[in-house]
């Protein structure tokens, strides 16, 4: 794919709740079965929700507790990554990775994301605040070779979710039905123009997942349809409603490692196969770096 460089993208809505977990964790699987290499990684928090969806929070939590956790995700953030990196070499970075069963590899979430984002707030300089993650992935996971960088962002907006977003520059919204939804991903839009008229970085939106969608409801169609108007070429398959979603979860796995899945895990897989789909399109090349490639050449 991008010989160059990786495509980049988040998953992010500032409301809690609404797939963004389910969502990068079944497209991180999708892109990797349709032969892209990816990588994941979760900012999203303490729980390790990404990590249980692949069945190796556990082994985190022994780290944790073992003290073998550092170097981890929290770590890069801060000013003594490049010290870490000297006395460590290549394995600081290979350290933070963990590679899954279901084709991604994965950078677990770390407890202390959670004191992060008052770390972070204590940097003053908005450009140094908010780009420790895209220069960490820049020098240190680019040479990597990874296809796609795929980042899983908390459900609201703060120091570190502001890093996930200039770092990736894309952003993929998971959004249920109804009202309050809509006018999340409204929000959604102008806080991606804040950004850009504030720090001169333009965030796109990539895509709009309609998640947890029951189309025997009316509610569905009408809400499909308005997202279709207002984001046209954007809106994804929607995925439907599924306690299989759930169960895959609950296991340690996505649908896609289902032996027997349901008729609704089955349209769930299709869905996100048609989103991979549309967002390798859309991902790469990586608008961020056409400018830089043409000048190399
Ligand atoms: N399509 C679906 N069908 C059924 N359940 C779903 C579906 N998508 C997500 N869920 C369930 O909804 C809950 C929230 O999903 P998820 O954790 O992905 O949301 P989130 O946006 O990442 O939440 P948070 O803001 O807490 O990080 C989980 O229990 C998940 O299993
Ligand atoms: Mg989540």
């Amino acid at each position: 794919m991008n010989s160059t460089r990786s495509a980049r993208v988040a998953t992010f809505i500032d409301k809690g709740g609404t797939g963004k977990t389910t969502t990068a964790a079944h497209l991180g699987v999708a892109l990797s079965r349709q032969g892209n290499d990816v990588l994941m990684i979760d900012l999203a928090g303490k729980q390790g929700d990404l990590s249980k969806h692949f069945g190796v929070w556990e082994t985190v939590e022994r780290w944790i507790a073992e003290d073998d956790d550092w170097p981890n995700i929290s770590t890069v953030f801060q000013d003594e990554w490049d010290i870490i990196v000297d006395k460590l070499g290549d394995s600081a970075v290979d350290d933070l990775i963990v590679e899954t069963e279901e084709g991604p590899d994965l950078v677990p979430a770390h407890p202390g994301l959670d004191s992060l984002d008052a770390e972070l707030g204590n940097i003053d300089n908005p450009d140094e605040r908010y780009s420790r993650l895209d220069g960490f992935l820049d020098e240190y996971i680019e040479p990597l070779g990874y296809d796609v960088v795929l980042v899983d962002l908390p459900g609201i907006t703060n120091n570190v979710t502001y890093n996930g977003l200039w770092a990736t520059r894309s952003v993929i919204a998971p959004a249920e039905m109804g009202v309050f939804e809509a006018s999340q991903l409204q929000a959604l839009e102008k806080d991606l123009h804040r950004m850009e008229d504030n720090f001169d970085v333009e965030v796109e939106l990539a895509m709009v997942v309609p998640n947890k969608v029951d189309r025997r409801t009316k509610l569905a169609d009408e809400y499909l349809e308005k997202y279709e108007s207002a984001y046209p070429e954007r809106v994804g398959e929607p995925v439907p409603v599924s306690q299989d979603i759930r169960n895959a979860a609950d296991s340690g796995h996505t649908v896609f490692a289902f032996e027997e899945p349901s008729s609704t895990a089955e349209r769930a897989i299709r869905s996100y196969e048609a989103n991979a789909e549309q967002l390798n399109t859309k991902l790469q090349p990586n608008p961020r770096f056409k400018a830089e490639a043409a000048s190399d050449d």
